[in-house]
Order: C-alpha cells, then sequence, then structure tokens
C-alpha cells in the first residue's frame, strides 16, 4: 500500500504547426477580434503527420525525464484519449513500443475530462498498491475530428499532449478526487456518426455546454474545497481545462480564486480536450509557477457529459 499519489514529473509537446485566428478568418467567416473576446483562444498547434502517439510520446519521455525514473520502472501507462491512431490496438500499447516499456498499458476515453478520470484511475492502482509508477498521458489530435468549415467548432480545438509520472509515496500528492457523469447530455457536445466506420465530426450546442459547464465547474471547485476542508486561499493554483477563458473565470470568481491564481494556456493551443489539463499544468511547473508543496486544483468537463476534479499537494 502507498500513502499517496504523488506527481513526480511532468512534460508536454505541441506539433510545430501553428495555425493563427487570422489563418482560420481567410478561410471561414470569424475574426480574430470574436475568437478572442469570445474565448481567449489565438492560435491552436494542429499536426501535419504525426500521430496522437508521437505527441504523447514526446510529452511522455519529457515527463519521464523530470521523473528521474527509468522506463523499465512503469507498472501501468494510462492514455486518455478522444482521438485514437486506430480503432484498435489501443494507442497506449503504441505508446508502450515507441518509449519501450513493458508494462500494461490502456486507453481511456472520457474527452476533455479524460486526464482528470486517468489520474484518479491511477491513484486507484497506487494507493492499492497494485502500481508504483504510473505513467499518465492526455493526448490528442483534436483536428482529425472537426469540421474546419464550421466555424462555431473550428476556431475552439488544438491537437497536443500532456503527461505527469504519478508515485506512490509517503508524502503527500493528491488529497482528493471527484468524478461525474450524467449521459442526458449525449447530443450536446458529440462527434456526428452513428456507427464508428462513418466519418464524423465534432458538434456542439456551444451555448448550452458553456453553461452547463460553469455550473458543473462551480459547484464541483466548491465541493471540492468544503470536502478537503481548504480555504480559497490556501489554494495555490487553479489549473483548469482550457476550452473558454470566460468559462475559466467565472469558476475562479465562484470560489473567489483571483485570475494572478490560475493557470491559463488556452490562448496559444486552444482547447486540446484531455491533453488541456497537464499542457498547462507542465507549462507553469517549468516556468517556475507552481513549485513543491502548492495546492493546485484540476477540473474539467467534456463530453457526455463527464466532469470531475483532482486536488493534489505538488
Ligand atoms: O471542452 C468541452 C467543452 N466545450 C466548451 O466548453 C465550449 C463551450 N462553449 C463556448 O465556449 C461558447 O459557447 C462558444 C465559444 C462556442 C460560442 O460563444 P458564444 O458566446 O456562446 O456565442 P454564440 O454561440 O451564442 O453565438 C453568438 C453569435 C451568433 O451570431 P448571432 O446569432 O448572434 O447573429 C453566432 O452565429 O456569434 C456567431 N458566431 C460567430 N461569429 C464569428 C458563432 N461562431 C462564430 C465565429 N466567428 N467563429
Amino acid at each position: 500500500m502507498n500513502k499517496f499519489a504523488r506527481i513526480i514529473g511532468t512534460g508536454s509537446y505541441l506539433p510545430p504547426n501553428v495555425v493563427t485566428n487570422d489563418d482560420l478568418s481567410k478561410t471561414i467567416d470569424t475574426t480574430d477580434e470574436w475568437i478572442t473576446t469570445r474565448t481567449g483562444i489565438k492560435q491552436r498547434h494542429v499536426v501535419s503527420n504525426e500521430s496522437t502517439c508521437d505527441l504523447a510520446e514526446k510529452a511522455s519521455i519529457k515527463a519521464l525525464e523530470m521523473a528521474g525514473i527509468d522506463v523499465s520502472e512503469l507498472d501501468l501507462i494510462i492514455l486518455a484519449t478522444t482521438t485514437p491512431d486506430k480503432i484498435f490496438p489501443a494507442t497506449a500499447t503504441m505508446l508502450q513500443k515507441a518509449i519501450g516499456a513493458s508494462c500494461p498499458a490502456f486507453d481511456l476515453q472520457s474527452v476533455c475530462a479524460g486526464f482528470i478520470f486517468a489520474l484518479t484511475t491511477a491513484e486507484q492502482y497506487i494507493k492499492t498498491g497494485a502500481a508504483k509508477n504510473v505513467l499518465v498521458v492526455g493526448s490528442e489530435t483534436m483536428s482529425r475530428i472537426v469540421d474546419w468549415n464550421d466555424r462555431s467548432t473550428a476556431i475552439l480545438f488544438g491537437d497536443g499532449a500532456g503527461a505527469v509520472v504519478l508515485s506512490g509515496s509517503e508524502e503527500t500528492g493528491i488529497l482528493h478526487s471527484k468524478l461525474f457523469s450524467d449521459g442526458t447530455y449525449l447530443s450536446s457536445l458529440q462527434v456526428n456518426n452513428n456507427f464508428i466506420n462513418e466519418t464524423g465530426f465534432i458538434e456542439m450546442a456551444g451555448n448550452e455546454v458553456f453553461k452547463i459547464a460553469v455550473n458543473r465547474l462551480s459547484e464541483l471547485a466548491e465541493e471540492t474545497l468544503n470536502e478537503v476542508g481548504m480555504s480559497s486561499e490556501e489554494l495555490d493554483w487553479m489549473v483548469p481545462h482550457q476550452a473558454n477563458i470566460r468559462i475559466i473565470s467565472s469558476v475562479a470568481k465562484r470560489i473567489k480564486t483571483p485570475m494572478d491564481k490560475v493557470i491559463v494556456t488556452l490562448e496559444n493551443h486552444g482547447n486540446t480536450s484531455a491533453a488541456s489539463i497537464p499542457l498547462a499544468l507542465d507549462t507553469a511547473v517549468r516556468d517556475g509557477r507552481i513549485k513543491k508543496g502548492d495546492n493546485l486544483l484540476m477540473e474539467g468537463i467534456g463530453g457526455g457529459f463527464s466532469w470531475g476534479s483532482v486536488l493534489v499537494q505538488f
């Protein structure tokens, strides 16, 4: 049995090709001003030939390097993705081969809440003693399921990957986690194919999703702090899913957290679904904002709907 699951390494990767708001305004009826004001997004990274596994590999290598453990010490790989490279085998097994690991590896699908679901699952393996070191990855090539002619969704999404190494420890790590799903909203945010062998693209009732995201995530943030017995002043950083700056700021306001304690990276990469929280986390760890011992609230919501939070002492 391990007392806590601690994050001992983070990594992230964005593909080099950048599509700015101005680039998009040349092909669809939109403007940089509209996208910036309504979402906070300025640009997104889009793969050329790279796969979801390629992005995951680059982020994972960085996380393993920071953790200072050898790949042979991994007991499990959980890859959260909405955009696996194939229906099967699992992209996690492709990643296992790419980084030279030999442990069990599986994909987890919970769209934009995927990283939170994967981190919570990994924590259970660690706390029961079934695993010591787990590689938890969020990797997405959302550009492959975006309808680039649909201005209501094409402006939002991007590609990227983030990873953490979670490890059993006597020192504090994850303090609390909470997961929810509600299948009544299946068609509010979905890929619009009927069967797995048909091509489909993201469609979203943006307004409805926006309101539900603000309400669910605000309630969740309040509940999480209450259940841990932590005041918002004791919270060092919110590391939210990067979907829309207006959603993020509404949730921060609800828990009385100033925006200078919120990690926001969406202007650089848009909504990268399961990759967005570990991308934001890694950015702030590497630029020195997040330090050992800081209390972090991570939370996200996505299609399903599924949503959840993880409160961690870093
Ligand atoms: O990650 C999981 C969850 N996903 C989200 O959290 C996304 C949640 N939703 C949102 O972020 C927002 O709803 C959007 C950014 C998608 C849309 O923003 P909004 O403020 O809710 O705009 P709206 O859909 O109410 O549209 C307002 C107007 C409409 O025009 P009219 O009817 O007022 O004339 C739209 O047709 O803006 C128009 N519009 C656009 N105009 C320029 C919609 N998309 C665009 C666009 N450029 N790209």
